[in-house]
């Protein structure tokens, strides 16, 4: 007899989210995060907030909205926090889309996307990136149908680095029906240095459907404990409330993320140094691969394509993991100065001039 599956049948074409692995010993660059430990009074925060966790936080997380709200001059009903970004992303496709809806997004992007799109059931409209490794915000527009619910706009883009730059964003959102959701994932914001790369919310938070993500895993050094946050106008973003795991940002991630909120000059002194090594660690590795994209965020990417695989097996072989997307290219997160001098190391016995013949460029 035949026995029904006892999950979604379609899942089993789904890929699995796959995070940079973690090897005792060896340097991670593998998973966009900042190296320099949490930011000052955060640890005491969590401590602090460790006495209460036999009680529920509060599910309407109010006084971090409220700080993200000032912080950003909006109307604390536009602020929506959740256990990552990438959670809001979810319940955003859950709150606009129904089965059968579409969900425009470029590819290569982030990888979350298409898993989203298939767990709510819509289907994953991926625009391929252009030759030079960023959105086709053009293409992007033209795959917009009467079914498309959401359009994702990854900038910086995870795992490219690419932006997209005012005036392109400009025409495209413009060409946007104005009943689609446009989310301006800037998961990387901290990291922009291009005046060209706009602040999302600061120049199109006005439009009634722009929704702003972004997330303090990354320059703000809270992966571990998992808080991001939107703004959207209140009519969506009330409806993200809706459908949000209650008291999905925990007692201690909206007590760290206070302390961090209230440590912004640290944040970005240590911004201003992943920056400064992430210019210096592109300008060696374009010396050796041409094709090497201009990164906003604090990751490089190396379009290796067929090579990807081995590339990062003589990083591991080196001590330093980085993360590759089979076939397509090389992910490397930037981290300590010492890191990046190990990973250009183990980069240029594989792309550099000296390079053993048997991988040519
Ligand atoms: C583009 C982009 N968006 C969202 C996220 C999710 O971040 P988090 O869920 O940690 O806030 C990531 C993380 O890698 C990302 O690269």
């Amino acid at each position: 007899m035949m026995t029904r599956s006892l999950t979604r049948s379609d899942l089993a074409a789904l890929p699995n989210y796959v995070p940079g692995r973690t090897v005792p010993g060896a340097i991670k660059l593998a998973s966009n995060e900042v190296p320099f430990g949490p930011l000052p009074g955060v640890v005491e925060a969590i401590a602090d907030a460790a006495q209460n966790v036999h009680r529920y936080p509060d599910m309407g997380v109010v006084a971090l909205r409220d700080k993200l709200a000032a912080r950003l001059g909006v109307d604390p009903a536009r602020v929506v926090t959740g256990c990552g970004s990438v959670a809001l992303a979810e319940h955003l496709a859950r709150a606009a889309c129904m089965p059968g809806d579409s969900i425009v997004h470029s590819w290569r992007s982030f990888e979350a996307y298409p898993i989203i799109a298939a767990t709510t059931a819509a289907e994953s409209i991926k625009v391929p990136n252009t030759p030079a490794h960023g959105h086709d915000l053009p293409e992007m527009a033209k795959a917009i149908t009467d079914r498309t619910r959401l359009v994702l706009v990854c900038n910086p883009n995870n795992p490219t680095g690419t932006s997209v730059r005012r005036d392109e964003l400009d025409e495209f959102l413009d060409a946007v029906p104005e009943d689609v959701i446009v989310v301006l994932d800037e998961a990387y914001r901290e990291f922009v240095t291009d005046p060209q790369v706009t602040d999302g919310l600061e120049t199109y938070g006005d439009r009634r459907n722009i929704v702003v993500l972004r997330t303090l895993s990354k320059a703000w050094g809270l992966a571990g404990l998992r808080v991001g946050y939107l703004v959207a106008q209140p009519e969506v973003a009330d409806a993200v409330r809706k459908v949000v795991t209650p008291f999905s940002t925990s007692l201690a991630a909206q007590a760290a993320a206070m302390a961090a909120l209230d440590a912004e000059d640290e944040m970005r002194r240590r911004s201003d140094i992943v920056v400064a090594e992430r210019e210096r660690v592109y300008a060696t590795l374009s010396g050796w691969l041409p094709d090497v994209p201009p990164s906003q965020a604090n990751f490089v990417w190396l379009p290796l394509g067929a090579r990807s695989v081995e590339f990062a097996q003589v990083c591991e072989a080196h001590q330093v993991i980085v993360r590759p997307f089979a076939d397509d290219g090389v992910r490397v997160t930037i981290g300590r100065p010492e890191e990046n001098d190990a990973f250009l190391a183990a980069a240029e016995s594989y792309l550099g001039p000296e390079a053993d013949l048997s991988h040519p460029n």
